[in-house]
């Protein structure tokens, strides 16, 4: 489980995480929604280690990682799974390298790698013989992320982060890429965090969090999330359905 405790996070004058309070637990998948510059991506990055919190503790399966030292941060890590919000695939490597990346840097032997990197691609629906010596370059902005979420599938991570996974694709990309998610879900039963502005996002997760001005103003049980009278899940809702939202100013 991670338990986020009055986090709180500034670059500068700029306030970004002002008390957050937050339970993802274990084998549960909760969506986070806010505008953009709200300080999602930040949070995900506390969460694994990336940026320290100014205060507030984070715990990780019971160990408060506010307090670990750069090595300890290193295994705390380890247990994320982090599908960033571009594939971030390196482009002067195939795709058999690109999602190999790690075992090969392990000494794993090519032939190893090459059967767990095509079973990877398998379960994500890419055709090994296809896709495996093809460049970032070649490929469609769906299949990058189809990609790089074989990469990060391929790391056995115990948590799974998904950053604004479908911003960018269009809308049939997106339905596939959902669909891809949800499979993925139900084989490993991975503890996740999807930000998303997506509501076909409220069909497969278990909860919904809204940040805004820094603060988890919701949370709640993703099927009831229409019928939530909480004004400002209503009003983000609403907004997504009737159109773009505005970025905070
Ligand atoms: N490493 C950083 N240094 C300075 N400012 C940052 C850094 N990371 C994020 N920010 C700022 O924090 C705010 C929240 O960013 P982010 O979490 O990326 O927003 P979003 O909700 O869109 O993911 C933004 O104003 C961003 O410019
Ligand atoms: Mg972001």
């Amino acid at each position: 489980m991670i338990k986020l405790e009055n986090v709180r996070k500034s670059f500068g004058e700029k306030l970004v995480s002002q008390g957050v309070n937050l339970e993802i637990p274990d084998n549960k998948t909760v969506c986070i929604m806010g505008l953009s510059g709200e300080g999602k991506s930040v949070l995900l990055k506390q969460m694994i280690g990336l940026i320290r919190p100014d205060d507030g503790h984070i715990w990780v399966d019971g160990t408060d990682i506010t307090t670990l030292s750069e090595d300890e941060l290193d295994e705390n890590f380890r247990r994320f799974g982090y599908v960033f919000q571009f594939a971030a695939l390196l482009d002067s490597l195939n795709v058999f390298e690109n999602v190999g990346i790690t075992l090969l840097e392990n000494g794993v032997s090519h032939e190893e790698a090459l059967i767990k990197v095509k079973e990877k691609l398998e379960l994500v629906q890419l055709n090994p013989q296809e896709v495996l010596h093809k460049y970032p370059s070649e490929l469609s902005g769906g299949m990058r992320k189809r990609v790089g979420l074989a990469r990060t599938l391929l790391t056995q991570p115990k948590y799974m982060l998904y950053d604004e996974p479908t911003t960018g694709l269009d809308p049939i990309t997106t339905r596939v890429i959902h669909e891809l998610i949800k499979d993925i879900q139900q084989r490993y039963n991975f503890t996740s965090v999807i930000i998303s502005h997506d509501p076909e996002v409220f069909n497969f997760v278990d909860y919904v969090a809204l940040l805004y001005h820094g603060q988890i103003h919701y949370y709640g049980e993703a099927k009831t999330i229409w019928e939530s009278k909480n004004p400002y899940i209503h009003q983000f809702i609403r907004g997504l359905r009737e159109g773009p939202i505005k970025p905070r100013a």
